[in-house]
């Protein structure tokens, strides 16, 4: 009964395009009641959907690209934002079909194949049937490409962009290290600064060496190869270290040339709000990242960044291009369907997945 109401009512702002009489708000989802283990997730017929904006996308979802933000999430990370919020739906990344567009969409039609990632602070997920999001967080899906493999794609690219693109602004002839070079972030920023024009090298496992150098990278060493520092043949212009862990930001660091610029993904600052709180913790991060930046100014005459994800058309717009002229591809190690979101996160927690794992989500004949 309530499936079909929720059919009639999307059907209705299908043929429109408009929201019209709004009847249902619901529908499946992997819902997330409270943090802990992958056990924690649970599949709800009952899920609610906020209400659609005016720039607002409802796509209704075949592809979810599992994140590792999306495991720390559901252990608790950025809980001084999300506990409030729970029961959650998690999820950023998403390959579907728009069913209902807002008032003021213009690039948008139901029925269009897209895919996009929500912001990493977005409140509700893509664990779900149905997902929202901004039209400026779309493109058109490749046609080149399936639902599974575009869903592998956009948070982890443009996470990639974020950093090279809009933060260290890379140029053509600029040498790049990627430190992590095998995982989706990595792997896309190789495929980014070598569309870009730029000379790159990588750190990555044994495992990943062929995938690396098919995505274009120059040179790549082992991460477990000791003296990091004597394996390269000369010093970066850029540092994008997506591992962040004190050895390989003191090896990233030591690897650039002077006027250089250092980027970690693992930024401090939802560590600090989860143990401060938002304003106290947002100010205590900003200065430890202020702190940091002084200190290897001072020491390497090198910048320091924390970048983080951020939605962003033209990015994505570029990524999309990239990836329909198979210049871009982040391989998908292994598919679930969306009720078996909790075996796919132990799958990834494994770190055995040999890709991206990615849950697909199937319905019934009538959806
Ligand atoms: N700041 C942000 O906004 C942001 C956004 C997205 C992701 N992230 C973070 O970025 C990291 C990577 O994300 P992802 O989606 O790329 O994850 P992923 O696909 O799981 O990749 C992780 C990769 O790290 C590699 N690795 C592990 N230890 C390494 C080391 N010591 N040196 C070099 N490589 C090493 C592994 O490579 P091999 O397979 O080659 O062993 C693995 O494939 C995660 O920690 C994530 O939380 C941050």
């Amino acid at each position: 009964m309530v499936k079909e109401a929720f059919i009639v009512a999307f059907r209705r702002w299908g043929a429109s395009g408009k929201l019209g009489n709004r009847t249902l708000t619901t529908c499946r989802a992997v819902v997330l009641p409270r943090f802990g283990g992958p056990e924690v997730l649970e599949v709800r017929d009952d899920s609610i959907l906020p209400d659609l904006g005016a720039s607002d996308v409802l796509v209704r979802t075949h592809a979810v690209g599992v994140n590792p933000l999306d495991m720390r999430m559901r252990e608790g990370y950025g809980r001084s934002l999300f506990e409030p919020l729970l029961p959650l739906v998690l999820g950023r990344d998403v390959s579907g079909e728009v069913t209902a567009v807002g008032s003021s969409v213009r690039h948008f039609h139901v029925g269009d194949q897209v895919f996009g990632a929500l912001h990493p602070t977005a409140t509700r997920g893509t664990y779900s049937e149905y997902a929202i999001l901004g039209e400026e967080q779309l493109a058109p899906k490749p046609e080149s490409l399936s639902h599974t493999d575009a869903a592998a794609i956009p948070f982890a690219s443009l996470t990639a962009w974020r950093a090279l693109r809009s933060t260290a602004n890379i140029q053509k002839g600029q040498k790049v290290l990627i430190m992590g070079g095998g995982g989706a972030v990595g792997l896309a920023a190789i495929y980014i600064a070598k569309a870009a024009g730029c000379y790159v090298a990588c750190t990555c496992g044994k495992r990943s060496m062929e995938k690396v150098k098919e995505a274009g990278a120059e040179e790549a060493v082992d991460y477990a190869s000791l003296n990091l520092k004597d394996q390269f043949r000369a010093k970066f212009d850029v540092v994008l270290d997506t591992i962040g862990v004190p050895e390989t930001e003191a090896s990233g660091i030591n690897l650039l040339r002077r006027g250089g610029q250092y980027m970690t993904l693992q930024g401090e600052t939802v560590t600090y709000t989860d143990k401060y709180g938002l304003i106290a913790g947002g100010a205590a991060a900003a200065a430890a990242l202020i702190k940091k930046q002084m200190k290897y100014r001072q020491s390497h005459g090198i910048e320091y960044w924390w970048p983080i994800m951020r939605t962003d058309a033209e990015g994505l717009e570029e990524i999309c291009r990239l990836a329909a002229d198979g210049r871009l591809k982040i391989p998908v190690g292994q598919t679930f369907p969306l009720e078996m979101a909790g075996e796919a996160h132990q799958a990834r927690d494994g770190k055995n997945a040999g890709g991206k794992v990615v849950l697909e989500v199937e319905r019934k004949a009538n959806f």
